[in-house]
């Protein structure tokens, strides 16, 4: 299906770098993901990947999300086509805002088209990053059993409920830092996938305390600093040269929509 590999969103409004687009996940980003996951820059402010990254992680982790891009973008296809045979209705718009997406994760990848059309035509674009609305999972609550109850109770709620908690997780590989690119891709994001499609009133995001850019994109993008959990996440010893022990505080910020 053309669509799983093509250009999903196009995104607007960054400096210094053209055609930025959202598309699926392709096995070929392994290298630069595998790269970008190697590099403090990096690694030091996400907590899900395993530190140092390999290329047999890359693989595990592109079968699960290439599966759940694939299911999204299935139920993507159904909707659109269905809300473009139907027009602009409200009675129609109406029946199209119960057809939501209904998976909990929604893997995109960050990608730079080519200049040349005819690199575009064969469907070639350059990955440099990520970002992931999914269900939340409630990294900020410390406590497991009441992680999971909270867990368990947001993945329950139906498709389309305007309490469902989202969260979005993001990275830029570090030759794209700086130039405003996030904060444009997360608006996209919020706008025309987790409003859109899922109907989000709630999204969240959490960030490492030292971590100032992240909490600067997401202010850019109209979320408000909710708590700040000291000492939340315990690093490995492999990204702290063996100490061990060592931990960071996770700001918690939520965007609220109207
Ligand atoms: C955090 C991250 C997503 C920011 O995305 P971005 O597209 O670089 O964001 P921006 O260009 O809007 O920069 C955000 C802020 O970071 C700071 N910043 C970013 N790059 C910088 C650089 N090279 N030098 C100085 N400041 C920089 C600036 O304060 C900027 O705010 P300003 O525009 O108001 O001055 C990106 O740096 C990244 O991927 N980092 C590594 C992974 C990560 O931290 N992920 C988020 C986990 S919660």
């Amino acid at each position: 299906m053309a669509f799983v590999s093509g250009p999903l969103f196009p995104i607007y409004g960054y400096k210094n770098v053209k055609n930025i687009m959202l598309a699926q996940p392709r096995q070929s980003d392994g290298p630069m993901v595998v790269a970008a996951l190697n590099d403090p820059r990096v690694y030091m402010n996400l907590n899900g990947p395993p530190y140092p990254y390999t290329e047999k992680d890359w693989e595990e982790w592109y079968l699960f999300v290439s599966h759940a891009a694939r299911e999204c973008s299935k139920e993507y296809q159904v909707i659109d086509e269905e809300l473009g045979d139907q027009g602009r209705d409200p009675k129609e718009r109406e029946y199209q805002r119960k057809r939501l997406i209904m998976q909990s994760m929604w893997p995109l990848t960050i990608r730079i088209e080519p200049e040349l059309l005819r690199d575009r035509l064969r469907g070639e674009s350059a990955f440099i990053g990520t970002i992931t609305p999914q269900r939340s999972i409630f990294l900020y609550i410390l406590d497991e059993d009441e992680r999971q109850r909270r867990k368990q109770e947001n993945d329950g709620l139906a498709a389309g409920d305007p309490k469902i908690i989202w969260e979005v997780g993001f990275y830029l590989i570090p030759d794209y830092h700086g130039r405003g690119i996030m904060p444009a891709v997360l608006r996209t994001v919020i706008k025309h996938v987790l409003i859109q499609y899922m109907n989000a009133h709630i999204v969240e995001a959490t960030y490492f305390e030292h971590n100032s850019s992240s909490k600067r994109v997401l202010e850019k993008c109209g979320f408000r600093i909710v708590q700040l959990v000291p000492d939340a996440i315990a690093l490995p010893p492999t990204k702290t040269n063996g100490v061990t022990g060592r931990k960071v505080g996770l700001g918690v910020m939520r965007w609220q929509g109207a």
